[in-house]
């Protein structure tokens, strides 16, 4: 019987099949086929032989794990963000780290805006309201929510994902505030946002919405002092990251009325167990990370790790890349 001399990887997670399918022309994977993240254990002592690894931003991908797998050569996140792997040290090993920009832009700004929405409008309330049998009647006072049209939107993290959230409120006229680290002109007068301070956008936003990455400089970015200063009746939206606002405080404001709501797709801890406090709270909607989730931007995704790793296996540059070990 013939030996297969294909490079062999570990793939963290089921793959949808036509990823799958493409992967077994050019290497030999083994997955881990369940709905969680293997254990670290399983994950080191399945990567000790291989070549690749394509994982997903619930692994933690750290300097340890690398040195258990001395014939790594590249690391293919199925994800935009990579917070879960120590670049640096995959860096300093030779590894090539890639990701999945770009494809998930436009999914992930639809989930913002329909949470913006579904909070201002309290679409969740009302759908439970109907089912535990309580609408008698046509009310003028029945779950009163919040205009989105002519309404203040304030974007913190201009980068791709921002500015499609900045079309999308183009559409309902709203007035749009920007913050990031660095001034975005030309972006400021194809989507009219206008630059402020973050301090000065938190308090004129009727909505904020969040679109940084996990870094040192975003890690609990938003506090108490950043929740004291916005409206009572502003609403909270997080799609990016959960540590970049920080869970106690965010509770404080929300129940004692500092702020109107907060519609989170993203969580600190992730995922929030069932009992979490937030939970009980009517003025949370809390989704489960699943801003890219649509079939199609799945697919796209899965299809780029799959290049990327096809790439780092062959020693090329990788398509979609996020260091450059070489
Ligand atoms: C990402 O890609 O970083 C998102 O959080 C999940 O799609």
């Amino acid at each position: 019987m013939a030996v297969s001399t294909k490079p062999t990887v570990y793939v963290t997670r089921h793959l949808p099949d036509e990823a799958w399918k493409r992967l077994w022309e050019f290497c030999r994977p083994a997955s881990w086929d369940f709905e969680y993240s293997p254990p670290s254990a399983v994950l080191r002592e399945n990567v000790t032989d291989k070549a690749g690894l394509l994982c997903l931003l619930t692994d933690t991908i750290d300097a340890e794990l690398m040195d258990s797998a001395p014939l790594l050569r590249v690391i293919s996140q199925c994800a935009v963000g990579y917070d879960n792997i120590d670049v640096p040290a995959a860096t300093l090993r030779g590894i090539r780290v890639g990701n999945t920009p770009g494809v998930l832009t436009e999914t992930t700004a639809d989930l913002a805006f329909c949470l913006l929405m579904a909070a201002a409008r309290r679409v969740v309330e009302g759908a439970e309201y109907v089912k535990a049998g309580r609408w008698q009647t046509w009310g003028l006072t029945l779950l009163l929510g919040q205009d989105v049209h002519g309404a203040t939107l304030g974007i913190v993290g201009m980068g791709r994902i921002g500015a499609a959230v900045a079309r999308r409120a183009g559409g309902f006229g709203m007035r749009i505030l920007y913050h990031d680290r660095v001034r975005k002109p030309a972006l400021e007068v194809q989507v009219g946002a206008t630059f402020v301070s973050l301090d000065r956008l938190l308090s004129e936003a009727d909505y904020v919405t969040l679109h940084v990455d996990l870094s040192a400089s975003t890690q609990g970015l938003i506090g108490e002092a950043e929740l004291d200063l916005m409206k009572p009746t502003a609403i909270l939206i997080n799609t990016s990251r959960g540590p970049v606002v920080q869970t106690a405080a965010l509770v404080t404001a929300l129940k004692s009325g500092k702020i109107g709501a907060a519609a989170l797709d993203v969580t600190d801890p992730e995922p929030l167990p069932g009992d979490h406090e937030l939970l009980g709270l009517p003025n949370a909607l809390v989704v489960p990370h699943i801003a890219s989730a649509s079939s199609a931007t799945r697919l796209r995704m899965a299809m780029m790790a799959v290049e990327n790793l096809e790439a780092g296996l062959a020693g090329r540059p990788l398509p979609y890349s996020v260091n450059a070990p070489d």
